[in-house]
């Protein structure tokens, strides 16, 4: 049976059970979050792996961080357990149990979490009602999705059905993928009277990645769901704009009279936590993954969008609009700045920014380039 090594972890592998090296980045990721978590939660950790497979991830959470009191493996495939058991016996984790049921069984009747993991094929979308059912007072969902085509809006018609909202395929399709995701969290954990708070979105590769913390309480899960809304884009002229919960969407653009599109409904609040993520480059710092100095890129990235508001200016769509060649990036920044814009970058994607600035005053600069370039 072929072996490999990832992280501290070392897996036997089989043809009958999923394994995606590349999902590697995803796994360092998460440990790493793992890690920060327990810094936070100042005690042993009880950690559900479900959809488990090789049980990469929760093997390499237990053995990378030493703050797991238990792991428990699901998977609902024979061999997937069997080799999981027999992966977490080789790695020497000390506190651990394999459920071989379905992932939502198990969560429905066992309510005492710390961290879930939900890592399926596809959307997590049928297996978030029970992880959310499942923790008591608070901890962390970490939740994967794979069927990012669905939510930048190749397949509209399956984005409804799947998330119950509708995306818009343009420059800035993922990070609208991702918001689709959290407001399907939002309205689900709301049901269960949990607040969230979310501590990391990811889109890299093909996936995107939520670190979410649920917190029991009415409050909470009101000012969640308050933050809930859409957003609307112009493609002719590029302007966009967001409402919270808004009781009638523009047809218009208030710029050029264009037709505008509409994304939602959709979480519009904060998606990073940026302590958090402080905490996670300290840890990754510490660590020797093969993927140290990218993790660190987007961790950087991710702390400067913190507090900054949705969306992006691709800088190369904006060039084709005014007709002009892009300008140096780093000078773009700079000058955006100086006219008084708050300015980051974003790492959704390379070549754009996110600002408090509207299309006029990012267009603008591309008129005025003499004098940066
Ligand atoms: C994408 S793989 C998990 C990959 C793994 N987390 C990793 O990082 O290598 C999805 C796994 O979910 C399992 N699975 C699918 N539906 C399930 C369900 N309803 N309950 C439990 N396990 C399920 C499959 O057998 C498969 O092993
Ligand atoms: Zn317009």
């Amino acid at each position: 049976m072929k072996k490999v090594k990832e992280g501290k972890a070392e897996l036997v592998l089989s043809d009958k059970v999923f394994f995606n090296p590349q999902m590697e980045l995803c796994r360092d990721i998460s440990s790493i979050a793992v890690g920060a978590y327990c810094r936070e939660l100042g005690r042993k950790m009880h950690l559900v792996d479900g959809l488990c497979a090789t049980g990469a991830r929760g093997i390499r959470y237990g053995k990378e961080n030493d703050c797991i009191g238990k792991v428990e493996f699901v998977d609902m495939d024979e061999n997937a357990c069997k080799l999981a058991g027999r992966n977490a016996k080789l790695n020497k984790l000390k506190s651990y149990k394999v459920h071989c049921c379905h992932i939502n069984d198990f969560l429905f009747h066992n309510r005492v979490f710390d961290w879930v993991e939900i890592d399926p094929f596809g959307t997590p979308l049928p297996y978030l009602q029970s992880a959310l059912a499942s923790f008591r007072k608070e901890g962390m969902l970490s939740v994967t999705a794979t069927d990012t085509a669905v939510l930048c809006g190749a397949h509209p018609r399956a984005c409804l059905k799947n998330y119950g909202a509708t995306p818009i395929d343009n420059e800035y399709c993922h990070e609208i993928g991702v918001r689709i995701l959290a407001g399907a969290v939002v309205r689900q954990a709301s049901t269960l009277n949990l607040g969230v708070e979310f501590y990391l979105s990811l889109s890299v590769q093909h996936f995107f990645k939520l670190f979410v913390k649920l917190r029991a309480g009415a409050d909470g899960a009101v000012a969640g769901m308050k933050k809930l809304g859409y957003i609307s884009h112009c493609p002719i002229c590029l302007h966009r704009e967001w409402r919270f919960n808004p009781p009638l969407l523009k047809e218009k653009c208030p710029k050029c009279g264009g037709k505008l599109m509409h994304a939602g409904p959709l979480f519009l609040g904060e998606l990073w936590n940026a302590r958090f993520l402080g905490c996670m480059r300290e840890i990754n710092r510490q660590r020797d993954y093969g993927n140290k100095l990218k993790i660190d890129e987007i961790l950087s990235l991710m702390e400067e969008e913190a507090g900054m508001p949705p969306t992006y200016f691709d800088l190369h769509k904006v060039a084709e609009k005014v007709r002009k060649s892009p300008p140096n990036f780093e000078s773009f920044i700079e000058k955006l700045r100086q006219k008084g814009f708050k300015v980051s970058r974003t790492h959704f994607k390379r070549n754009s920014v996110r600002s408090n600035a509207g299309i006029k005053d990012v267009s603008s600069v591309f008129y005025h380039r003499t004098n940066f370039q």
